[in-house]
């Protein structure tokens, strides 16, 4: 059983070239599946960068002169200001925060709301000046009177505010 040397498509040169093809063509294909896969990766990458972007955009920006509006966009010239929180504290609570630890005992000489004939005086030279020598500190016969009683931090209408309260109990 002697066969020439190419008469059978079996012969060893035959398979190991049908081999080598069959694995040429499945590494041809895998690396183009691969390269498929990791695009699609980026694909999704991108999607997702995107959807991001779309998150965390900034809620408006400042057009410089010249430049479009967007399709839907909306222009707005000035923005809406948030209103302060911080609310201002009444004549009562500005005197029992900052004014009662003279005028409540009388310290340093200064008048309490009891002492109403010292008031008369005071109370005769207008609220303005009151107002005025409550806000810039004053000093008289009696004592020092400190700007604001010391609390600058206290807005000139508080402070007023306080010098109201304190004259609607001393007239009481
Ligand atoms: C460190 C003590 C002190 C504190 C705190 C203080 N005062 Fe006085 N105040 C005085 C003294 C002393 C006088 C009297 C000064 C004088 O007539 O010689 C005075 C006087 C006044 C007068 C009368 C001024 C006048 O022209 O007769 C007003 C109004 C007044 N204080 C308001 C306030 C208010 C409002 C506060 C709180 C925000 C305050 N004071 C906190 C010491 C203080």
């Amino acid at each position: 059983m002697t066969h020439g040397k190419k008469s059978s498509i079996f012969d060893t040169q035959t398979v190991v070239i049908i081999t080598l093809a069959i694995v040429a063509v499945a590494l041809y294909n895998y690396v183009k599946n691969l390269s498929e896969f990791t695009a699609s990766l980026h694909g999704r990458n991108v999607e997702f960068h995107a959807s991001v972007e779309e998150r965390i955009r900034p809620f408006g920006r400042v057009k410089l002169p010249g430049e479009e509006l967007a399709p839907g966009e909306l222009q707005v010239d000035e923005m809406p200001q948030a209103k302060p929180v911080a609310t201002l504290l009444t004549g009562p609570q500005v005197f029992n925060e900052a004014c009662i630890a003279c005028h409540g005992t009388g310290i340093g000489g200064a008048p309490t709301l009891e002492d109403s004939a010292t008031w008369e005086a005071r109370i005769a030279q207008g609220r303005d000046t009151l107002y005025l020598h409550a806000l810039e500190g004053y000093t008289g016969s009696a004592g020092y009177m400190p700007p604001k009683g010391a609390r600058l931090d206290l807005s000139d209408r508080e402070i007023s505010d306080a010098v109201d309260y304190m004259l609607s109990q001393v007239t009481n």
